[in-house]
């Protein structure tokens, strides 16, 4: 098993010799190698079970780093790096090659993305190498929020968990890049669309299905054991729902109501004050923890459509849209 603990030391002895250490990120844990080894990132794929054809995100902790890795930054780039970096937004950029194709899938554009969180940050600014990383969990499964999260399904394959502590935005970054002049978001994330807005005007939405990992399976027979013990997600309004099936083989996640039909223990709130900010921090544990239970539906219901709203509604999608 991988031994978790904050040491930035023993994670770079490992990353130095091509091994893989979870790192903490502000939106979730990701499963880092040296991006410059294509032996270490080829490690990744076979860690997570991923397809090849999947890329993977670059990790940096500075702007002037980021300038060694892409061709150009287009203006409008530059004003979305100073406004959300380090933060949960991440830019497809025209790689350099000093990226090895593995990295981008044999793409010439490189997604780059400065995390916020203070121990990874210390980590990359130690590295004379940027980091890899896609987020650290089984292809086609929930984003891990916590060190306990790496460790429960990727434990016997990693070298090292770093551990951060609790992810304090809890989705994944929102992917941006740029065609024709046109920005385009490539998945919703923890950088809200109004938030992009703001700065670049408006922004088309495109989810390129090579996009999210957790999109329909390419490869059902390879995925079916990651979904084998996820239940069946069901977005709906949860009155109506909790008429139409067995009380006792549902769980619930809410925006802040509670239900008293349905035991405490199968239901979460995810913000009793009804902030979508903390809503997106707890989604993924609460997904997590309910899946563990003895039911056979979680139902959810669909959060308002602004700010990290519309991230999380995205992310209730996938997960209902993979059971069927
Ligand atoms: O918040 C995050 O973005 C986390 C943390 C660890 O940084 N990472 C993450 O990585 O969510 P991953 O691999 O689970 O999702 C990144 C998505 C992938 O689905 C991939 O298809 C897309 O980004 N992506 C990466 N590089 C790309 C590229 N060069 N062109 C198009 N899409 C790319
Ligand atoms: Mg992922």
């Amino acid at each position: 098993m991988a031994q978790i603990g904050k040491d930035i030391v023993q994670a770079m002895q490992y990353l130095q010799e091509d091994g893989l250490v979870a790192i903490p990120t502000e939106t979730v844990y990701g499963l880092a190698a040296n991006a410059f080894s294509a032996n270490a990132v080829a490690k990744i794929f076979v860690a997570k079970n991923r397809p090849s054809f999947n890329p993977l995100i670059t990790h940096t902790h500075d702007v002037e780093q980021v300038k060694r890795y892409v061709k150009q930054m287009p203006e409008v780039a530059i004003q979305l790096s100073k406004t959300f970096w380090p933060g949960p937004l991440t830019l497809l950029l025209p790689k350099k090659d000093i990226i090895p194709d593995i990295v981008t899938a044999g793409s010439e554009s490189v997604a780059v993305r400065i995390p916020n969180h203070p121990l990874t940050l210390e980590l990359l600014k130690k590295l004379d190498f940027p980091l890899a990383a896609p987020s650290a969990n089984p292809f086609g499964y929930i984003s891990p929020t916590r060190a306990a999260h790496v460790e429960e399904q990727l434990g016997d394959r990693i070298d090292y968990i770093l551990d951060g502590g609790e992810c304090t935005v809890g989705i994944e970054s929102t992917i941006v890049g740029f065609e024709e002049k046109q920005v385009v978001i490539y998945r919703l994330g923890g950088a809200s669309l109004e938030a992009i807005e703001e700065i670049v005007g408006r922004a088309n939405i495109s989810m390129h299905p090579q996009v999210e990992d957790n999109l329909n399976p390419q490869a059902p027979g390879m995925l079916k054991s990651h979904y084998a013990p996820k239940k069946k997600v069901i977005v709906g309004n949860i009155s109506n729902l909790l008429n139409s099936y067995d009380k006792q083989d549902i769980a619930l996640i809410s925006l802040k109501d509670y239900y008293p039909q349905i035991s405490d223990k199968h239901q979460v709130a995810l913000s009793v004050v009804g902030d979508l900010n903390e809503a997106a921090q707890q989604l993924f544990s609460a997904l997590r923890e309910l899946d563990k239970l003895p039911v056979k539906y979680i139902i959810a219901e669909p959060m308002p459509e602004y700010g990290l709203g519309k991230a999380i509604n995205d992310r209730l999608q996938r997960a209902a849209a993979e059971k069927e």
